[in-house]
């Protein structure tokens, strides 16, 4: 795989092309120890979920369905807020589910949270979580994940999914933006121009 060159707007890479190709074998690995002879219901957390759903899935040996739920936290900022709005839900039920729920990132743990708790009160048998990254200094519950693919410190961080701006979701690895480009007036961002 040619990886490529650093994105000029980012100041560092924090999880690289093949670092995420080793989590997704391992969290694979560990996943069909769970769901072996089950046939869970993959509930992913849209939108920065899809490149990291996308390669973690190519690991599982068992059958699943897959159901997609759609929430916000950030509203386009880079601090989450204490309001969750969930705006997609699947229309077929979770009742007595095995459910994976999957993100890319759980910060505050305030999105997770509300998702598990609507879907056991659907009356899903079980529910489990899988995160690609874990921030637990930014949390404010008591939210643990099942399984984690990386526990990182409190940094803002875009890519693979992520987004500032809704943009950066198709760079291919976790990196941090320069200061310079998370303090830019908006009027200035490049994709601004033109506008
Ligand atoms: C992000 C991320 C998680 C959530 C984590 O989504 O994908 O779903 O925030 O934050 P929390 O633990 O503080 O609740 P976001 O709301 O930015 O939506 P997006 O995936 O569509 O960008």
């Amino acid at each position: 795989m040619k990886s490529q060159p650093i994105h000029p707007d980012f100041d560092r890479v924090l999880l690289n092309e093949k670092e995420i190709e080793t989590i997704c074998k391992e969290l694979g690995a560990k996943l069909n120890k769970e769901y072996a002879g089950k046939v869970p219901t993959i509930l992913a957390v849209l939108k920065g979920v899809t490149p990291f759903l996308t390669d973690l899935s190519k690991e599982f040996t068992f059958y699943c369905d897959y159901e997609y739920v759609a929430s916000s936290s950030y509203h386009g900022g880079v601090v989450t807020s204490n309001w969750v709005e969930i705006y997609l839900w699947p229309r077929l039920t979770l009742r007595n589910k095995d459910v994976l729920i999957v993100e890319d990132i759980v910060d505050s743990g305030l999105t997770i949270q509300k998702i598990k708790q609507k879907a056991l009160s659907e009356g899903a048998k079980s529910v489990k979580v899988v995160t690609l990254l874990d921030k637990p200094e930014g949390r404010k519950t008591k939210f643990v994940p099942d399984y984690i693919g990386k526990t990182i410190p409190k940094l803002f961080v875009v890519g693979y999914g992520m987004d500032f701006d809704e943009k950066y979701r198709n760079i291919p690895y976790v990196g941090v933006l320069k200061p310079s480009m998370i303090n830019m007036n908006p009027k200035d961002y490049p994709w601004k121009k033109g506008e």
